[in-house]
């Protein structure tokens, strides 16, 4: 069973919160180089999607943190952030004072990538419904995750989502008509911020897994802390994270 791996990622709280949970991360951070099958993962949804998932400020501090980052991780050099994202397993995002300057997320959560840029930390995260302790430490959080003497961390989030693709690209929302678990899916993503040495620039990661959800519903414990979690969720957040038609399948399943 897939959810039995040691490595499996199950950051799933109750009470639910949105809470800036993250996490000093001990272990020296590392881009992984691609694999075939993310290779061509990535650029089918490029060949799909192109300007809604990458998207930069060409400037010289961009040049910059790319050549830090390819250095930093042995990769080839790039010159923009799609050809960098088309190195690596991760999709990635790159922040300056707190902005988003480059983004290629190639298996986004439910927003469009390259409508971030130029945003704030604040400005991002301003849509999301409970999110008034996130928003008020936006200007903290921004500078601690690019202070060099700090280091990296890592957060998870998690959902459960009937589109068993990486990418939740808003366009998929309503083609999916989920009927039993079996039709589910646990998607979770590893996000991982570097700052990269002038306390100005920081890198972010995202690593997305999906598990369909029939694996996990053999367990449970994992079982019962996600439907507690799902109970805790406001009306309004579960109407965000488009959990309203799933949490009655998990409930009619009981
Ligand atoms: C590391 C500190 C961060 C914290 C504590 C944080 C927190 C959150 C929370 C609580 C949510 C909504 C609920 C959820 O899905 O978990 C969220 C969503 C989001 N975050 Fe962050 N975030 C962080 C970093 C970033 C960064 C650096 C970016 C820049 C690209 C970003 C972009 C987004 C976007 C675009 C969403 C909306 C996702 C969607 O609607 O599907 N976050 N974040």
């Amino acid at each position: 069973m897939k959810n039995s791996r040691e490595d499996f990622i199950f950051p799933v709280k109750v009470p639910y919160s949105t809470a800036p949970d993250i996490v000093k991360l001990k272990d020296e951070f590392n881009l992984t180089s691609i694999s075939d099958e993310v290779l061509t993962f990535k650029l089918e949804e490029l060949n799909k999607f192109h300007d809604d998932l990458t998207n930069e400020i060409t400037s010289d501090e961009l040049l910059c943190s790319l050549k830090i980052i390819s250095e930093k991780y042995n990769l080839p050099d790039a010159k923009t952030i799609e050809d960098l994202a088309k190195c690596v397993q991760d999709d990635l995002a790159i922040l300056s004072f707190g902005k988003v300057i480059a983004i290629c997320f190639c298996a986004p959560s439910g927003f469009i990538p390259s409508k971030v840029v130029g945003k704030s930390f604040f400005e991002i995260h301003h849509p999301i419904p409970d999110s008034e302790l996130l928003l008020k430490m936006s200007d903290k959080l921004s500078s601690m995750l690019s202070d060099i003497s700090r280091g990296s961390y890592r957060r998870h989030i998690w959902t459960i989502t009937a589109n068993p693709s990486m990418s939740q690209h808003p366009s998929m929302k309503d083609k999916f008509h989920p009927k039993s678990i079996s039709d589910l899916y646990f998607r979770t993503e590893t996000q991982t911020t570097v700052p990269l040495g002038d306390n100005v620039h920081m890198l972010f990661s995202v690593k997305v897994e999906m598990t369909p959800l029939k694996d996990i519903w053999m367990d449970s414990v994992k079982k019962n802390t996600i439907l507690e979690s799902i109970d805790t969720m406001s009306e309004a957040m579960l109407e965000y994270k488009n959990l309203r038609i799933i949490k009655s399948i998990l409930k009619q399943e009981l």
